[in-house]
């Protein structure tokens, strides 16, 4: 890492210093501090009230403090936006060495820390080159230190697990292909605390019976990848699975994409970088859950040997599926993942993760990913999940009616139901198809949210949306085993 969170360090005078305060920190301190920089209250109050996000910066002789306002939020999104709007924008003034004041946080301080500290690190993550050293010099009350330190050390595990899975979305496909995600996975699994174990031929796909995953990798000169990602504490009090749709680069295939903004499309293993994100998170906390990732990984390609619309392909679970739409791909990838998650082991809950559908996000835009289950309990615990991780998701329904739109007339299933409507659902269907009845399954679509125009570049770039999610989900199935 080279941003340095530390604590109890020797800091000089004259380090640029940033404080944070809420707005009730703010106005029991406001007094104190026009005092101590000899500014009258009513000029001082004017021009910073610790509204979410504003700030001012304070000077006198050598030394620099600004202020940065917190408002009265609870959300764990909107202060880790705000602190890493500030840190994203001003860290070039603040240098190689800066001091964040967290003092005048009197009032909820373990509550909001955890915010606070992905906003810094994420604040300095970069799109390109490496991100220089800095030393962030973090200065903490006294009361309750043991416990704030406690949780500065777990949520820096967990930004770091997001930034990785940023950086795994936004790194072209030419850079991380099918090989190149089972390498990241591999290099990485030890620093995070999980088991890898991958497959990396046509061959070893094949004997795995992952042929849903070979017809998408069909036309790519790009050798596909199948991962799993294990990670299994001493006494674990549940165990669960993830699959992600690991699709490093979606042209559509055959039926083409048009040219417009393709260039997106290597957000599309958005899914599978979250798995291994929430992964590398649950096993850096310990937390008490036995938790495996599966990540089929391919690009999509055109080329003589592409599968094609019309037809038919063999899957993971047996049935055969009639190809439509080459351009829903990521359904058949997670339909052998699902697929062989279930037969591997009885898991409590399988949820997949994947950037699958533009219906989902005509549907609920840039602002939430669409929720899928079979099963109630599931679908409360991802939704209690998203209040704390504060990515929104919404449910979708799961009718009987809207399989019709995927039956067949010469395969099991087919991909696509060949009219554009509730397409985040028939997708959902579809994969349905594939997972044992009595299996607890959610699905969640992010084509929406996992990659976004977000003030954090020019164009487009990873939200890391998901990773916090799933391993809040992690934490509310322990908690509903105990
Ligand atoms: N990768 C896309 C979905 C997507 C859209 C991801 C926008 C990120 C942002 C997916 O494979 C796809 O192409 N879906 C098609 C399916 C259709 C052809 C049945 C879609 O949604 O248009
Ligand atoms: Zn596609
Ligand atoms: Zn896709």
């Amino acid at each position: 890492m080279s941003t340095n969170i530390l604590i109890d360090s020797v800091v000089s005078w004259e380090m640029p210093r940033l404080q944070l305060y809420t707005k009730q920190d703010w106005e029991e301190n406001v007094d104190e501090i026009a005092k101590e920089w000899k500014i009258t209250k009513a000029i001082l109050t004017n021009d910073f009230k610790a509204e979410l996000g504003e700030s001012i910066v304070l000077r006198r002789k050598d030394q620099k403090v600004t202020l940065l306002g917190l408002g009265d939020t609870k959300s764990f999104k909107k202060i880790e936006d705000a602190v890493r709007s500030h840190v994203f924008k001003s860290k070039d003034k603040m240098g190689k060495a800066y001091i964040i004041d967290l003092h005048c946080l009197t009032h909820k301080l373990h509550k909001i820390i955890d915010p606070i500290i992905s906003g810094i690190l994420l604040g300095h993550y970069m799109l390109k080159g490496i991100a220089p050293q800095v030393d962030i010099h973090l200065d903490i009350p006294k009361k309750n230190k043991g416990k704030i330190i406690l949780a500065i050390e777990d949520a820096k595990k967990v930004a770091e697990a997001k930034m990785w899975t940023m950086y795994l979305v936004d790194t072209p496909s030419n850079i991380i292909d099918p090989q190149g995600f089972a390498d990241e996975i591999e290099a990485k699994s030890n620093d995070f605390g999980f088991d890898a174990t991958t497959f990396r031929s046509r061959e070893g796909l094949k004997t795995l019976g992952l042929h849903a995953v070979l017809a998408v990798n069909a036309g790519s000169s790009n050798l596909p990848s199948f991962s799993i990602l294990e990670y299994t504490p001493k006494k674990p009090i549940a165990n669960i699975a993830f699959v992600g749709k690991g699709v490093t680069f979606d042209t559509g295939g055959v039926s083409i994409k048009g040219s417009q903004n393709m260039h997106w499309m290597k957000c599309d293993m958005g899914g599978a970088a979250a798995v291994a994100g929430a992964i590398a998170a649950i096993a850096s906390l310990k937390l008490p859950i036995a938790v495996t990732g599966f990540i089929p990984a391919t690009d999509n390609m055109v080329d003589g040997s592409s599968v094609k619309p019309g037809d038919i392909i063999q899957s993971h679970s047996g049935k055969t599926i009639e190809i439509i739409d080459t351009d829903a791909e990521g359904r058949l990838c997670l339909a052998d993942g699902v697929s062989f998650a279930s037969k591997m082991k009885n898991f409590e809950h399988i949820v997949d993760i994947a950037t699958l559908t533009g219906s989902s996000v005509m549907t609920l835009g840039y602002e939430a990913g669409a929720l899928f289950s079979n099963n109630d309990e599931t679908a409360e615990l991802i939704t209690k999940a998203s209040d704390v991780s504060d990515e929104k998701v919404w449910q979708l329904p799961l009718w009987d009616e809207y399989a019709k739109g995927i039956q067949s007339d010469i395969a099991d299933v087919k991909n696509y139901p060949g009219y554009p409507a509730a397409g985040a659902i028939t997708a959902a269907k579809f994969i349905q198809a594939f997972v044992p009845e009595k299996t607890k399954w959610a699905h969640l679509d992010i084509a929406g949210v996992a990659f976004g125009a977000n003030g954090y570049g020019k164009d487009r770039n990873a939200t890391g949306y998901g990773v916090h999610l799933l391993m809040e989900f992690a934490k509310q199935v322990i908690k509903n085993n105990q």
